[in-house]
């Protein structure tokens, strides 16, 4: 038994700090989960000039990642430096010298993960990464281990802060996308270069590591069909907002027998759906398994503290484990082989907005289209648009199968009565017809 345990920090920013802040506020409460103290022995950094608001003492300071990586007092390396390649370098280096890795680094593990878990259980090491999706909230130990005897069919989620900002504020507030957009960087939700936020990519990262868990199998990021917010106009809410619905970017991983399907989109829920009610820049995870039904995880997917909190609580895992003495035991290896649907496999429901002619037969003429290629409706909404011979029909259609639907929004802009297709969005979480 260690009198002492010794953590090596790689990054002492928004995250970083967090960590250090729940490790010196929080040590009483650790001695008692692990046995003994925890220290950090070493900390990464780029910038020396920098000003920290944490209380840490600057000989723990290094930019060299080997001080870090290689002290051999070093029990546990925690990676919150972000980015990919070097990340990825780091923690390689630190399971092969056999040291335990904690990471936030949700980029590194959607594209990495099966890798690095590989070398992680070669080298008896645990790699734990919970802080990667949807910040505070327990979700990965929720799947594999809380639900970990179930077989989970499906996992929907809202596993983006910034997109849920933005479309509350739109839907809500009337705000622009743009000014919404404006007010989650200064918030701080948002990263850097807000596009992998915006266009759906931070949340298809997540939902890559969430199916992978949730299924048991190989999922890579580009199995993620993925489209962002940035076409997302307030009327479409508003329109949505008639029918009872409520847009918000969905994050949609489903199997059945036929394989499985995983996309991150802005669609349509009905209000009453648990996920609706989720605001502003928390997350949510929808998940439902054959035996246990229907459960949802909620709270803060960003900011320091809660994201420290997963991270540190990996840290706590770590350790009870190394007092077992079964460290790298818990690699989550796939138990699957990789299936995914292929377009006539996959079901699906449709909220279309279509600008149209004002002219007897024109609504005849869209319908047979549909009828024509197997797709009913389910609503039907018209509306003129004000100083044009023009009127706006939005349709919201039956589940029907998606290569159905690929063969209409193909041939809809050739109908001479439909000026212009203008919105498509699924409407997920409906009931099955
Ligand atoms: P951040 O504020 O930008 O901090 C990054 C830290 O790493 C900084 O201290 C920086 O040093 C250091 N660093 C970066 N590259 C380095 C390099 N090449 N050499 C030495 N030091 C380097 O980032 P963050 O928001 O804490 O995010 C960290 C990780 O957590 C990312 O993977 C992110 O995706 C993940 N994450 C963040 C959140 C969140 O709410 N922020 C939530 C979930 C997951 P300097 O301070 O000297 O510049
Ligand atoms: N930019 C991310 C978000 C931060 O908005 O959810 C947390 O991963």
């Amino acid at each position: 038994m260690k009198e002492k345990i010794s953590i090596g920090l790689l990054g002492l920013g928004t995250v970083g700090s967090g960590v250090v802040k729940l490790i010196q506020n929080h040590q009483e409460r650790l001695v008692h989960q692990v046995g003994c103290p925890v220290n950090i022995k070493k900390v990464l950094i780029r910038d020396t000039d920098k000003k920290r608001d944490v209380e840490i003492d600057d000989t723990v300071l290094t930019q060299d990642a080997n001080d870090v990586i290689h002290d051999a007092d070093v029990d546990v390396i925690v990676e919150v430096m972000g980015g990919v390649e070097e990340a990825r370098t780091y923690i390689i280096d630190a399971l092969k010298a056999r040291k335990h890795v904690v990471t936030a680094n949700k980029d590194l593990i959607a594209l990495y993960g099966s890798e690095l878990e590989e070398i992680a259980s070669r080298n008896g090491c645990d790699l734990l990464y919970e802080a990667s999706v949807a910040g505070g909230i327990p979700v990965l130990g929720g799947l594999a281990d809380g639900l970990g005897s179930d077989h989970i069919t499906t996992v929907m989620g809202i596993v983006n802060g910034t997109t849920n900002y933005i479309l509350t504020k739109m839907d809500q507030e009337g705000l622009s996308y743009d000014t919404a957009l404006r007010n989650a960087q200064e918030l701080g939700f948002a990263e850097a270069d807000p596009t992998a936020d915006v266009e759906g990519l931070d949340a298809a990262r997540k939902m890559t590591i969430l199916a992978r868990l949730a299924f048991s199998m190989d999922i890579d990021l580009e199995d993620v069909v993925v489209k962002g917010i940035s076409k997302v106009t307030k009327t479409d809410l508003q329109y949505g907002k008639m029918l009872g619905y409520t847009m918000k970017l969905i994050g949609f991983a489903d199997r059945d027998e036929d394989g499985a399907e995983i996309s991150v989109q802005p669609a349509f829920l009905p209000e009453s759906h648990p996920l609706a009610s989720v605001q502003n820049e928390f997350n949510a995870v929808y998940v439902y398994g054959q035996a246990v039904g229907e459960t949802m995880f909620y709270g803060p997917g960003a900011g320091s503290m809660p994201t420290a909190t997963a991270v540190v609580s990996d840290v706590v895992k770590v350790l009870k484990n190394m007092r077992l003495g079964v460290n790298g035991r818990n690699a989550i290896l796939p138990q699957f082989e990789k299936k995914l649907k292929q377009s006539d496999e996959k079901y699906a429901k449709y909220y279309i907005g279509l600008h149209v002619k004002e002219k007897v037969g024109a609504l005849a003429e869209i319908t047979q289209l549909f009828a024509a290629n197997n797709v009913s409706f389910e609503k039907i909404l018209q509306l003129p648009l004000k100083g044009e011979e023009l009127a706006e029909i939005i349709i919201v259609t039956h589940r029907a199968a998606q290569g159905d639907f690929d063969v209409i929004f193909q041939q809809l802009n050739d109908l001479d009565v439909v000026t212009e297709l203008k919105s498509c969005y699924r409407v997920e979480g409906a009931s099955q017809s």
